[in-house]
């Protein structure tokens, strides 16, 4: 089952899953703030557990709108788990992020037991206030959640069908690079070469949006097993860090295209280094990323230049 808003993304979606599964998933076009909508949802269901993705992820403009961040992401997480409560739904698992981690006492490589919280984006707050929601509700309330903490997902399904298609103009830099190759964007702007960094660029760790999807499956099925109460955070990402010339250049040898940029101001929120030690994603479920930054490069841009929805 499928509850989206539609605020960024598109019904079709629903459609190109069950093209690709054989099977269609229900869908609601409910907002998780219609606490009505939501309950009759519960209520016409038996539901073994939520996956939760409904969140603003912005770093940049988290920074711009702090409020709408907080009331989207976390009092829209309080509503749902009292719901969750209220029937007897207890596992989770939350779509958390690296922006999490508390750069001003940790470094990357990130380990799950990093200090978190003093954020560099209200954004990231979001994320390490919603965690500590969810720690509380698995200590009092009985919940066993995974947080899966995302570093920079990228790419799209091969197979053409599934991808990063926001009903909003995209603020990430693998689909404002492809905007530029379709003469959407006249340049990238690279916010920031001035950062201790090899090249003076932000490190990320890009992981493709697959690995990223059957991190979650994996997560799904572990908690299947559980019967204690947990929360178990979660590093998603690849362990290799990427800068943003080098991504650049990956999109350049992928597409043979060059691609016009030229270096502005830093952004505020931007963190200089954010990449994972993946090995806890090993231990608990068995898998790492398979795919390469390449592998999601080439995927991705194959979903932009054959929209399944049509141009
Ligand atoms: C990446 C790098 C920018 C755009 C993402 C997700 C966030 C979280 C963490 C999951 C930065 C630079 C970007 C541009 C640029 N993941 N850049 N010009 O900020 O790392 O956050 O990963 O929770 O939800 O959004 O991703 O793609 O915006 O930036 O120079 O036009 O590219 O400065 O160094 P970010 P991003």
């Amino acid at each position: 089952m499928i509850v989206d808003n539609l605020s960024n993304s598109k019904s079709t979606v629903v459609d190109h899953i069950a093209t690709l599964t054989g099977k269609r998933p229900v869908f609601y076009a409910t907002d998780l703030a219609d606490a009505e909508g939501m309950e009759q949802i519960f209520r016409s269901h038996q539901l073994e557990g939520v996956l939760h993705f409904a969140a603003r992820k912005a770093v940049g403009e988290s920074c711009h709108d702090p409020r709408g961040y907080y009331a989207n992401n976390i009092t829209t997480l309080v509503q749902l788990t009292q719901l969750m409560k209220k029937y007897e739904v207890v596992r989770f698992i939350f779509s958390s992020s690296c922006t999490v981690y508390d750069a001003t006492r940790t470094e990357a490589p990130f380990s799950e037991d990093a200090p978190t919280g003093s954020c560099s984006s209200p954004y990231g707050t979001t994320k390490a206030v919603g965690e500590a929601i969810l720690r509380d509700l698995a200590v009092h309330q009985g919940f066993q959640i995974a947080s899966l903490r995302y570093f920079n997902p990228i790419g799209a399904h091969p197979s053409g069908l599934l991808g990063e298609d926001p009903a909003q103009p995209p603020t990430n830099l693998l689909p404002v690079i492809f905007q530029v190759l379709d003469g959407k964007r006249d340049l990238l702007e690279i916010f920031g070469d001035d950062y201790p960094t090899p090249d003076g660029s932000c490190l990320r760790d890009y992981i493709h949006v697959v690995d990223l999807a059957q991190a979650h499956l994996a997560a799904r099925d572990r908690l299947t097993e559980q019967s204690a109460p947990c929360f178990v955070p979660i590093n998603i990402g690849t362990g290799t860090p990427t800068s943003v010339y080098e991504l650049v250049a990956i999109v350049e040898e992928v597409t043979t295209r060059k691609v016009t940029y030229k270096t502005v101001p830093r952004r505020p929120g931007d963190l200089p280094v954010a990449y994972a030690l993946p090995e806890q994603a090993q231990q608990l479920l068995g898998r790492t990323a398979q795919r390469s930054v390449t592998d999601a490069v080439r995927d991705g841009r194959h979903f932009v230049q054959h929209p399944p929805h049509g141009p």
